[in-house]
């Protein structure tokens, strides 16, 4: 069985080892409470053992229901924000062709995503593509009350029942949502659509191996038992009674929480293979959601390379000295491409005449990596073996371990998002929501 490699040797320099290693006990210990569920948030635990508890019949009936639902449509549109739709579009994008839409060869259906901002612009301009498809939904909301998908779900919901009718449009639509709180549940019970209950004790951004992730990802055609069995064998490998130097999840958060006791602040996930930026957006997500409290937490961002290094580049090598590096790396390719000898040499690249394209992306890898080092940013390095669902689940399941031990390892509550709700009451009383009145004339007040 081969695992995702991590690689934390250039850490060392900017923090000792033993500063790692004297997190050694905490990390263990905080892996421990995670998995006998006695930290902090303890009711959102149950992604621990989500992959080894997910069983063949689930996955069995998410396929039937997808398979279902493929033959009838060309596309198909998941409604959700934030936990919600991140990790189904993370593995989308990077498991699909680049080009394969406009090559009219790519997977059916087509996932399309709405819900995760309410830009009008961009609502029309899906509805006008719609209006020329065949399409399905599938709407995902854990609490069911979240303004933004809720308003895309009240349009499209419209839009389609316009165009096959009500009876036929409810066969169209499958919603993922809480057991029986909500009013997606409630809208979901009265006009009889299939749904998919998201566990009351997996948060958003940890639920991407519920339905939440699974049911778009098998609707789209991709191969959701390797993500679930990476996920599985990573699980096993991040347990807190394996060696702690062998188990990634913990010595990624040891690392980057030594890191930050020194003064470092922020995070970049940099990729060299493009098709990960939503890998990075999810990552975002998991930790800034989940360490941005009590006034702590290293900041996640990214960079996708070498694109970045044109603009990003500058600041990365000689900006600010609260960076970290993280680089996650793919070993293999899928195919192969080598640079062509030409006779003029003009562009002076005929020394590169003959290797491939991968080989002067890991060499700008590498040279990129030393030269950050230099410039005082400590690099940790994941690198997947080949990009595939297997890997995926198994870098996903990584990072949310490392990121519940490190939670825990800062002292905060790694599951909850109470500073969300500060922007959801301003912009209710702004609207005018029922039930808001008073903020609503507080907030006037400060705006006149
Ligand atoms: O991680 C989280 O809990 C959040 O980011 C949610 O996923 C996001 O706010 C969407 O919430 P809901 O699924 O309830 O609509």
């Amino acid at each position: 069985m081969n695992f995702i490699k991590l690689d934390i040797e250039k850490v060392y320099g900017f923090v000792d080892k033993s500063d790692v290693m004297a997190l050694k006990e905490k990390a263990i210990a905080a892996n421990k409470s995670l998995e006998e569920k006695t930290g902090k948030g303890n009711d959102f635990l149950g992604w621990v053992n989500l992959p080894s508890s997910i069983t063949d019949a689930e996955l069995t009936d998410i396929e039937n229901t997808a398979r279902k639902l493929q033959s009838e449509i060309e596309l198909v549109v998941v409604i959700g924000i934030g936990g919600s739709y991140l990790g189904s579009k993370a593995i989308a994008e990077a498991m699909t062709d680049t080009f394969a839409n406009l090559k009219g060869k790519g997977k059916k259906p087509v996932i399309l995503f709405a819900g995760q901002n309410i830009g009008e612009d961009y609502l029309v301009e899906l509805t006008e593509l719609l209006d020329k498809k065949k399409y399905g939904i599938v709407v995902i909301s854990k609490s069911g009350t979240t303004t933004e998908p809720a308003i895309a779900f009240r349009i499209l919901k419209n839009h389609l029942e316009n165009k096959v009718g009500a009876a036929k449009a409810k066969d169209l639509i499958i919603a993922v949502t809480d057991e029986s709180k909500g009013a997606l549940r409630t809208l979901a019970t009265q006009n009889g659509y299939k749904t998919y209950v998201i566990p009351d004790d997996v948060g958003g951004r940890y639920s991407v191996l519920t339905p939440v992730g699974l049911v778009p990802l098998a609707i789209g055609g991709f191969d959701i038992r390797a993500l679930v069995q990476g996920a599985r064998d990573m699980e096993k490998k991040c347990l807190s009674s394996n060696n702690f130097e062998e188990n990634p999840a913990a010595l990624y958060a040891a690392a980057r929480i030594a890191l930050y006791n020194s003064g470092k602040k922020i995070e970049i996930l940099a990729n060299y293979e493009n098709k990960l930026h939503f890998l990075a957006e999810w990552w975002k997500q998991l930790f800034g959601e989940s360490d941005g409290k009590e006034a702590k937490g290293i900041f996640p961002a990214s960079v996708d390379l070498t694109a970045d290094l044109h603009s990003m580049g500058q600041y990365i090598q000689e900006g600010e000295r609260i960076l970290i590096e993280t680089v996650i790396s793919i070993a293999k390719t899928k195919y192969s491409l080598t640079i062509p000898t030409d006779n003029a040499d003009l562009d002076g690249l005929n020394f590169l005449a003959g290797k491939n394209l991968d080989y002067v992306n890991k060499m700008a890898e590498l040279g990129t990596q030393l030269a950050h080092v230099d410039g005082n940013v400590p690099n940790m390095r994941i690198e997947l073996p080949e990009l595939n669902e297997y890997y995926l689940g198994q870098v996903m399941y990584f990072f949310e371990k490392a990121c519940g031990i490190g939670g825990y390892l800062m002292g905060i509550n790694p599951f909850n998002q109470p500073g969300v709700e500060a922007y959801k009451k301003n912009m209710f009383a702004l609207l005018d929501k029922p039930g808001f009145e008073v903020e609503s004339k507080k907030i006037k007040t400060r705006l006149s």
